[in-house]
């Protein structure tokens, strides 16, 4: 190991993964692997924040996370995988820094702002969802982590964890904590397949990593184009379609997606061959991963007994930072 900075990223557990979260982190976590120290978290308390009154659709969600995390290459052997509930101090160090950001800080977060406009909480804004950004940058701090591999929405979670390590580290006599600094993938946000600008399972515009060769079919056949398109000889738009998008996200031949662009921008193009150049990418990217998916599925045992190992490992790093924090802080550290 080259390089070993020390790593964490996560997911909540509230659906199956899907393309979104391929391009926005996951495919960069199966590389950085190799190099640096990654930890990844299974964010089960994060996903309760807005699940509190469904949470079964939270917990069986975990070992398809898991399932999901295997299947695309995460070595449990390089990467720790925890789970957000089985570490008690990552709750607690919630609790301490929950003391230190206000209410006006945690409403200005343009990610929780949004969040929680396009979900309609209103008046009915679960406390626990207005400060998951308190308990995220309690999972990054935790572990120390330098870098968070994350989709660009999660820019503003990072930048309110740096603040409370800023301010945590103003009140200890020497810094405890470690600033940190998002790792942005290369193709940024992955647009849902009907064109709106983010894939999201509360949406409906996805693709998942276990997605059938119909289902794969069925979605880019439906995919968003340009609706001003209507004959192969006319000018099309490469803005905002989003089959160029994905070209751009999954092709592996940038040369060949370049070419496309500029025929179809000019007119002579059609939709179908895009389309079937996107789906012949997409059937063989999934392809084997559900294959793999399928099989560790099978074995929850085993998924479960890999998660608990990656969890110990986790226990005894995130007990050290609380121990360092509360002496720092002057709190007796009696157990
Ligand atoms: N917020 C992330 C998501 O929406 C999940 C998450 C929880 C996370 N804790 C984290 C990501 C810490 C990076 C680091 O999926």
């Amino acid at each position: 190991m080259n390089n070993t900075k020390v790593i964490l990223t996560g997911d909540r557990p509230t659906g199956k993964l899907h393309l979104g979260h391929y391009v926005g982190s996951l495919r960069q976590r199966v590389a950085l692997q190799h190099t640096h120290q990654q930890y990844i978290l299974i964010a089960d308390l994060q996903g309760l924040t807005d699940n509190g009154n469904t949470p079964q659709k939270v917990s069986n969600h975990i070992l398809e996370v898991m399932a999901d995390y295997l299947a695309t290459g995460i070595d449990p052997e390089k990467t720790t995988l925890c789970l957000q509930s089985a570490l008690p101090a990552l709750a607690e160090l919630t609790m301490l820094y929950m003391n230190i950001v206000t209410v006006a800080r945690v409403e200005r977060n343009p990610t929780v702002k949004s969040e929680i406009a396009q979900k309609g909480f209103s008046r009915a804004l679960p406390v626990g969802f207005m400060a998951y950004p308190i308990s995220q940058a309690a999972d990054i701090t935790a572990f120390q982590a330098e870098l968070v591999p994350a989709g660009d929405d999660q820019q503003p979670m990072i930048e309110q964890t740096n603040e409370i390590v800023r301010k945590m580290n103003s009140l200890t006599d020497k810094p405890i904590l470690r600033h940190c600094e998002a790792l942005l993938s290369q193709t940024g946000r992955l647009p849902g397949i009907d064109g709106g600008a983010k894939m999201s399972k509360s949406l409906g515009n996805t693709l998942t990593l276990s997605a059938s060769e119909d289902e794969i079919h069925l979605a880019v056949s439906a995919m968003y184009t340009d609706p001003n398109h209507l004959r192969v000889n006319d000018p099309g738009q490469i803005q905002g379609n989003v089959v160029f998008s994905y070209l751009d996200a999954f092709h592996p031949c940038k040369e060949k997606v370049a070419a496309m662009k500029a025929h179809y921008a000019r007119g002579g193009l059609g939709d179908r061959i895009c389309k079937n150049e996107l789906e012949e990418c997409l059937q063989a990217l999934i392809a084997p991963i559900r294959t793999r998916r399928a099989e560790f599925i099978q074995d929850k045992a085993t998924l479960l007994s890999l998660l608990r190992q990656g969890s110990e490992r986790a226990m005894a790093v995130s007990q050290q930072t609380l121990y360092d924090v509360k002496r720092g802080l002057g709190l007796p550290v009696m157990f």
